[in-house]
């Protein structure tokens, strides 16, 4: 099968197409024909190998966390989902590939198209958990630092939909876009704290970072503390007293397929950019660049 594939760390350079075998599923897993591979930022910090000493990887690598396809085969004790059924999940082994094997999916349903499916997975729950860790209530105040990115468009309108006010932060080009996920933009940078607090008089009642920028030390200040500061990716996180949330194993089906549903009816909305399989370089080149709307997608239809 083809594959995207890298032999060394590096930059999007090391990637490229290769003709692999397609993988057996185990017990507990199912085979996915994939037609839809989200992209993450970590995939790029894996690649280059900056988070060999969280994640080691074994080369060669294919890379791809989530993916959106087809089921074609069933592992032994697979009794929940049969060959043929359309899927979203998380993947085992590497999604940027024709086939992929994954044990934790839900059915993706017929009004979602593969692309939309396949943005859902790690945002959801990335946004959900820390959501639920930060105890985010009906009413309340609070600041994300880089919404507008995969998870931060996710979380926005997870957060507005327990009834909370979203202070959200971008760059320029992504006011108007953090705007229509019902967030009130504002800009990351120098002044962050003056411009919060003049939009959030009576202060923040939570802060999610989720761009790992530096704007720890701001969101202490505005919350008086380092209670209820939840980041996903600023290592410096600890030596400042805050909590670094990370991707947990226990992810739920139950949960994603409920969200799918919400992406199906409309209720939640996600923005996508497609790169066909073999510019999955040029996709990994955008990410690197820390400036993302929504989520990057691979096709493989
Ligand atoms: N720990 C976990 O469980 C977990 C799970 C998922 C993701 N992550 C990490 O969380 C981060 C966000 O993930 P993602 O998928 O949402 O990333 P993404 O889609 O690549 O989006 C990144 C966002 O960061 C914004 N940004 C860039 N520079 C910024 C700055 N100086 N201040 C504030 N925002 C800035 C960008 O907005 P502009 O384009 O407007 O600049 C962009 O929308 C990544 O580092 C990822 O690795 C962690």
């Amino acid at each position: 099968m083809k594959a995207i594939q890298f032999d060394r760390f590096g930059g999007t350079e090391v990637l490229h197409v290769a003709d692999i075998d397609v993988p057996r599923p185990g017990p507990g897993q199912v085979r996915v024909r994939v037609k839809a591979a989200g992209l993450n930022a970590l995939d790029g910090k894996i690649r280059s190998g900056a988070l060999e000493a969280l994640f080691p990887t074994p080369l060669p690598s294919v890379p791809g966390h989530e993916l959106a396809g087809v089921v074609d085969a069933l592992g032994e004790g697979v009794r929940d989902v049969q060959v043929g059924d359309d899927v979203v999940g998380w993947s085992d082994t590497g999604s940027y590939a024709e086939y992929a094997l994954a044990t934790t999916v839900a059915p993706k349903p017929a009004g979602l198209d593969w692309q939309h499916a396949v943005a859902l997975p790690v945002a959801g729950e990335t946004a959900e958990r820390v959501l639920n860790l930060l105890g985010v209530a009906t009413g309340e105040t609070v600041l994300m630092h880089g919404a507008a990115g995969g998870v931060g468009t996710l979380a926005v309108q997870l957060a507005t939909a327990r009834g909370a006010r979203v202070i959200a932060t971008a760059g320029l080009a992504n006011q108007e876009y953090l705007a229509s996920l019902g967030a009130t933009a504002t800009l990351y940078g120098e002044g962050l704290v003056e411009r919060v607090r003049a939009l959030a008089p009576g202060g923040v009642d939570a802060v999610f970072d989720l761009a790992g920028k530096g704007a720890l030390e701001d969101s202490i200040t505005l919350r008086g503390g380092t209670e209820r500061i939840v980041t996903i990716a600023d290592f410096r996180a600890r030596e400042l007293g805050v909590t670094f949330s990370s991707g947990s194993k226990r992810v739920s089906a139950d949960r994603l397929a409920a969200l799918a549903e919400d992406a199906a009816t409309g209720k939640v909305v996600t923005t996508v950019t497609a790169y066909p399989l073999d510019q999955a370089a040029t996709a990994q080149q955008v990410s690197d660049t820390g400036h993302v709307r929504g989520k990057l997608v691979i096709t493989l239809d």
